[in-house]
């Protein structure tokens, strides 16, 4: 099941270069912004072709996650730029290799609407994160809008064939995966958002 979702998104990755140069555009200030707040041992997830690195503070130790080889070849070149110490490591963000609580900050882009099972990702996050980790977000998600909400359940089986999920309930999942959402952002309605998060102690 999961080679069908690496396919995919190794088919998206050139598309999602030139997306995301417009995404960039709009909202790189606010990722910079949200991002400069990631210290110490840092997780990316996911990487895709390496846009985000730019938003992270210099200096950190970072690993960004992605399941895509392709996605990865766009991301490696980007990585060598960043001012610190990057590796790229392929992986499912559904079953990470990290031990326990290894992560002081974690830090996810337009993730949790491509993750084939947000839960299971949400649950390897609080497992790898350590007590009082901060999760942070920039994250597409369903609108409360009942129309609206209702067009972007209609539009999931089509996005979901070639990219993302439109209709992802992404605040609730987090919450339910055992973090508590500390600041909260709407950037385009209630659609596009950021999410300041900490792990709950158990
Ligand atoms: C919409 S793209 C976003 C990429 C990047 N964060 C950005 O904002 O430009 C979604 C990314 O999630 C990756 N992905 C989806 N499910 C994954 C999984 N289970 N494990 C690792 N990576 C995954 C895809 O390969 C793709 O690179």
């Amino acid at each position: 099941m999961i080679k069908r979702h690496i396919a995919k998104w190794n088919r998206a990755a050139a598309g999602l270069e030139s997306v995301g140069v417009g995404v960039e555009r709009r909202y790189g200030h606010l990722k910079r912004e949200l991002f400069g707040k990631a210290q110490g041992e840092t997780l990316l997830v996911a990487a895709g072709t390496g846009l985000d690195f730019q938003h992270l503070s210099k200096g950190l130790r970072v690993t960004a996650v992605d399941f895509s080889p392709v996605m990865l070849s766009y991301a490696k070149p980007r990585a060598k730029e960043y001012r610190g110490t990057l590796r790229l490591v392929r992986g499912d963000i559904q079953r990470l290799s990290f031990r326990d609580a290894s992560f002081d900050s974690i830090v996810t882009a337009c993730t949790f609407c491509s993750i084939p099972d947000p839960l299971l990702g949400l649950r390897e996050l609080h497992r790898v994160i350590k007590p009082g980790g901060r999760l942070l977000m920039f994250e597409h998600v369903r609108a409360g809008n009942s129309l609206l909400g209702f067009f972007m359940d209609v539009m999931t089986p089509f996005s979901g064939y070639f990219g993302p999920d439109m209709n992802r309930r992404t605040r609730e999942t987090v919450q339910q995966a055992g973090f508590a959402i500390e600041r909260e952002f709407n950037i385009y309605l209630d659609v596009v958002k950021m999410f300041e998060c900490v792990k709950n102690p158990l």
